[in-house]
């Protein structure tokens, strides 16, 4: 392997990025105390407990116990070796590496070397079949259908659009490339026949590739040039291991940084309308892949934002399906939600097609609706507003979406619409919203304190423990949830101490026999006794990447997000030590041996008598270390 990146040019990248800035790509920060918490992106959970420390540069998650500084983050959560974490992370605070360093990072160890051979073979057939689409004859057709289609050159590498020619060529070239056959069958890039043979899939077909969160392809959807009553429009790759549709939303991967920046998503219905939008500068939009969002989906996007606008077609079936994404999203998620539209019931592709770069734009800034207000709209078109009998179902229906409005003052807006435009009387309309809402009351406290009543903006935990325990394997603590040991708690804060005073380090390292009762304290140690040699002194950030163990670096930086004073005093020190060398106080367990020793001494127990006077002269010696120590 070639050199490794040197120490200093660590530390460059290091104080370049602030991880708040980093994490704030995947996660949604907010300022809570001196800290700033989200929800972890390294499980599911609603309630924030993640957090991160600007001032020392770190994160730590309250619930699941990671933690660890800029490069842990993104090693953990993409799967990243040292290298390729620096590499990503220089590349964010736009720091430049020599080439030799960029180019020597290796894929990381793949956990699955199934899954890293699958994410290969994606990688080999996208860049096939772009190859295909953009520099040969057999592309032709296709790439026409696409600049038809106002996609130019740019965006098409944007995307990694490809093509799939009706000549299956995909089998050819892996077979050639002496892929493995059971990697081919598991890929889904074919269609197996009862005697086992293969064929491409996707055959004569525009390729769309579908990435996942980081960007790498784990599938694809291929749509048909002309349409056919006989086949699909969009043809989408099986599931596999990679790839499961309810999980992956299309763009997300261009799409966070922009979402992040907007403090919003918008949602659409096809990748054209995705690729549409981006194309006029709007790049914060992702679809799913033609169903209805799941769980998973929104909750990969109520990690980054908190506003979420529905833009589907505006023709009736998109209304449709925009009522009931409204629905959907109202019921499982507390982002707060809004709707855009397209003029003429076009979706947001033909619309760019049919105007320009600007009025398209426009739409999308002026254009916004809140769920009620497309509410109100979407009730009309089954009605007839001519017709008493409509007018009242249509009162009523709006009269409920009101009442569920937490806002009075957005209440009174609408209801003002409705007074002028059926020329009522407000106070009426008052009156029966008053008593809608109270019988929904009623109903409710019959149900009990009821889910739905979530509250739209991300409540910030109370203040957390300040003590939260480690989530070290082996021997170590066991209880991960449980209130600390007081062993435990003097464990945490005399490495903290150790770590951070290096007065404490020198003299509570002279103890003879010093150690620490659990495994993950004294294996940090140990570890910190390799760091000071090579380093004069303690540096959190190095440590970090020092200790290479994801398990440990959680251990120490779950240290720093401990409320301590920032003086240690020498009792504090002596007594720490105390009880983790002894696990009772010298003091106590000296009485103990003396009391025993008076009772030996009185009955004449010659041999115990001079047992515990031996344990005695031990204690002695240790309590006098322990003051030395403190000293
Ligand atoms: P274009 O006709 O290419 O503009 O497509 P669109 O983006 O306007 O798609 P449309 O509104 O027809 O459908 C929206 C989304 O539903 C598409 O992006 C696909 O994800 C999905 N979809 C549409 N047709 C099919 C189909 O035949 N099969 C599958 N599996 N998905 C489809
Ligand atoms: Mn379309």
């Amino acid at each position: 392997m070639a050199n490794r990146i040197p120490e200093e040019k660590v530390e460059e990248v290091r104080s370049a990025v602030n991880i708040a800035d980093f994490v704030g790509q995947y996660v949604q920060l907010k300022k809570a105390g001196k800290n700033l918490f989200g929800l972890c992106p390294f499980h599911e959970e609603r309630t924030p407990s993640f957090s991160v420390n600007e001032q020392k540069q770190i994160f730590h998650c309250f619930s699941c116990g990671r933690g660890g500084n800029v490069f842990s983050f993104v090693m953990e959560l993409e799967n990243l070796s040292f290298p390729e974490a620096i590499v990503k992370v220089a590349d964010f605070g736009h720091i430049d590496l020599p080439a030799t360093y960029t180019a020597q990072t290796q894929p990381a160890a793949p956990k699955d070397q199934q899954q890293a051979d699958l994410l290969k073979l994606y990688a080999d057939s996208a860049k096939m079949y772009q190859h295909i689409l953009v520099n040969t004859e057999l592309g032709e057709p296709a790439l026409k259908y696409l600049h038809d289609r106002g996609l130019d050159d740019e965006t098409i590498e944007t995307f990694g659009i490809g093509y799939a020619p009706a000549n299956q060529l995909l089998l050819d070239f892996f077979k050639e490339h002496q892929t493995d056959y059971q990697l081919l069958r598991q890929s889904g890039l074919f269609i197996e026949n009862q005697a086992g043979d293969l064929r491409d899939r996707f055959v004569d077909r525009v390729l769309f590739p579908i990435k996942d969160a980081s960007g790498r392809v784990i599938a694809f959807s291929g749509r048909i040039l002309t349409k056919s009553p006989d086949e699909p429009k969009y043809l989408n790759s099986p599931e596999t291991k990679l790839f499961n549709k309810r999980s992956v939303l299309f763009n997300f991967d261009l799409a966070r940084g922009a979402v992040r920046q907007d403090k919003s998503v918008i949602l659409f219905e096809g990748f054209m309308d995705v690729i549409a939008a981006y194309r006029a500068g709007i790049q914060n939009g992702v679809a799913s892949m033609g169903t209805s969002l799941t769980d998973e989906q929104i909750y990969m996007l109520e990690r980054i934002t908190d506003t979420l606008y529905v833009c589907y077609d505006s023709d009736m079936p998109g209304q449709k399906a925009t009522d009931r994404a409204l629905k959907l999203l109202d019921g499982n998620s507390r982002l707060n939600l809004g709707v855009i539209q397209m003029p003429d019931g076009m979706d947001p592709d033909e619309y760019l097609r049919a105007t320009d770069k600007e009025k398209f734009v426009q739409v999308f800034e002026d254009g916004k609706q809140t769920p009620t207000a497309f509410e109100m709209q979407y009730l009309k078109h089954d009605l007839n507003l001519q017709n008493t009998q409509d007018q009242l179902t249509y009162l009523e229906a709006v009269l409920q979406q009101l009442s569920k409005l937490s806002s009075s003052v957005e209440q009174d807006l609408y209801l003002n619409q409705l007074v002028s435009e059926f020329n009522l009387d407000k106070d009426d309309l008052k009156q029966q919203l008053r008593s809608l809402i109270g019988q929904q009351a009623v109903q409710r406290s019959h149900r009990g304190p009821s889910q739905s009543q979530s509250t739209s903006s991300m409540v910030p935990p109370p203040e957390p423990m300040p003590d939260e325990p480690p989530m070290a394997q082996g021997e170590g603590p066991t209880n991960n949830n449980g209130p600390l040991s007081r062993v435990e708690k003097a464990e945490r804060l005399l490495l903290y101490r150790l770590l951070n005073d290096h007065d404490v380090w020198l003299r509570v390292m002279a103890i003879a026999g010093f150690h620490f009762v659990h495994d993950p304290y004294q294996q940090v140690l140990v570890f910190a006794e390799a760091y000071f040699k090579t380093h004069n002194q303690f540096e959190l950030g190095s440590f970090t990447d020092f200790m290479t163990d994801s398990s440990l670096q959680h251990v120490v930086t779950s240290l720093e997000f401990m409320d301590v004073a920032s003086e240690s005093s020498k009792e504090e020190i002596a007594d720490l030590v105390n009880v983790i060398m002894n696990q009772q106080p010298l003091v106590e367990q000296i009485q103990g041996k003396k009391a025993e020793l008076t009772a030996a001494k009185q009955i004449g127990n010659h041999d115990l008598v001079q047992q515990l006077t031996l344990a005695l002269i031990e204690l002695y010696r240790q309590q006098q270390q322990v003051q030395q120590a403190g000293n």
